[in-house]
């Protein structure tokens, strides 16, 4: 087992930077493409064989040094009884959108050992093939609530913002019953052997430091020192609040080991806000489509930047974009390796 990520999520000495992509498995890829033209996008989640073999795509293609699970942050809600619906073109859809006290009572905290078994299943065939550390994942409840609440993907969040200022109680009461759910699949994922788990919260950064330390945060928390108890393998966690700029700080008391940075901060700044913990990222992801000699400089920069953090995992600062052409994200793999030492 090639073990140079879980090091630097822990600030140990390694040899070389680590690196892996968010959405490193997806349509960017020939191969994942092929498998999905099949398959529904939601039947291919509940598929062990098919994650399995997506997982795997870029660790073969692009040589990352670690995996992570394919799923979806939206299948721990279709199990809590939300049913979804994925559009071509539109992404996610939660027809019954929640939105008062009957509705968060209609959804259940599942047992995630046998309601999410085929997450579990994928996990346990793929620590069989793999030789590079699994990452497991969740959404964090924030992110989640406000695809509950506004039904799907959303610009302006007024459904999400009118709950919480409006009706707050109602609002944390779907915050806890999200984070419980979110406690147990997680601790699940790590039983099932997951050797790291990034919570994704993909939209903490509508919120200002206030708004995120009263609403999003508490529960990050409940969630990080859940995981970190003695009846579990210990395995480093990773907290990514997309555009969490303004909200460093706050995200560094989360509990997590790593902080994932998306590319809008400077990642120098970055680590002076976070302290004595490892971080994550953050190459825009569009940058892949620069001119080889000027994507590789900027690869460099980061590097460079970065080299005073206590551990840094090279990534990009979001998931990979569908138009990406593969041997470009080669090329930012490769010239991490190169440029941080790899032999
Ligand atoms: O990173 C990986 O390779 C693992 C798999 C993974 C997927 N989604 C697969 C996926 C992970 C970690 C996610 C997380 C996820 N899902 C997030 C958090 C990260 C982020 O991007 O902010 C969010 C917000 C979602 C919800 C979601 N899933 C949306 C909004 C969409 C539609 C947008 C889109 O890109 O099409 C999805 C669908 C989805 N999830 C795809 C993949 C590969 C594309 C589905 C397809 O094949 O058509």
């Amino acid at each position: 087992m090639n073990t140079t990520f879980i090091d630097a999520c822990y600030g140990r000495k390694t040899d070389y930077t680590p690196v892996w992509m968010m959405r490193q498995a997806g349509r960017y890829l020939p191969e994942y493409k092929a498998v999905r033209k099949d398959i529904d996008f939601l039947d291919m989640c509940k598929t062990p064989e098919l994650c399995v073999k997506v997982t795997l795509q870029p660790i073969e293609r692009l040589g990352v040094d670690a995996a992570i699970l394919f799923s979806d942050i939206l299948t721990l809600m279709e199990a809590m009884g939300a049913p979804l619906e994925f559009h071509e073109g539109r992404g996610p859809v939660f027809p019954q959108t929640i939105r008062c006290a009957k509705d968060i009572e209609r959804l259940h905290i599942p047992q995630a050992a046998e309601e999410l078994s085929f997450v579990m299943e994928t996990i346990r065939l793929l620590r069989r093939e793999l030789k590079v550390p699994l990452i497991g994942f969740a959404g964090a409840p924030f992110t989640c609530s406000t695809y509950l609440i506004e039904g799907g993907s959303s610009k302006a969040f007024w459904e999400t913002k009118k709950m919480m200022y409006a009706a707050p109680e109602i609002f944390h009461q779907l915050q806890r019953k999200l984070t419980a759910a979110t406690i147990d699949y997680l601790r699940e994922q790590i039983k099932a052997g997951a050797q790291a788990i990034q919570l994704f919260d993909s939209w903490a950064g509508i919120l200002g430091p206030q708004d995120f330390a009263e609403y999003a945060l508490p529960y990050v928390k409940e969630i990080m020192a859940a995981l970190k108890t003695p009846d579990l393998p210990k395995v480093p966690l990773i907290y990514f609040a997309n555009n969490g700029a303004t909200l460093l700080e706050l995200s560094a008391q989360s509990g997590a080991d790593v902080i994932g940075l998306d590319w809008r901060v400077d990642i120098a700044y970055a680590i002076s806000k976070i302290g004595n913990k490892a971080v994550q990222g953050n190459l825009d992801p569009f940058a892949l489509l620069l001119p080889e000699d000027k994507l590789r400089k900027r690869v460099k920069g980061i590097l460079e930047s970065a080299k005073d953090a206590k551990g840094h995992i090279f990534n990009l600062g979001h998931g990979i974009n569908q138009f990406t052409p593969p041997s470009q994200a080669k090329v930012m793999i490769d010239t991490v390796h190169e440029f941080s030492g790899k032999k």
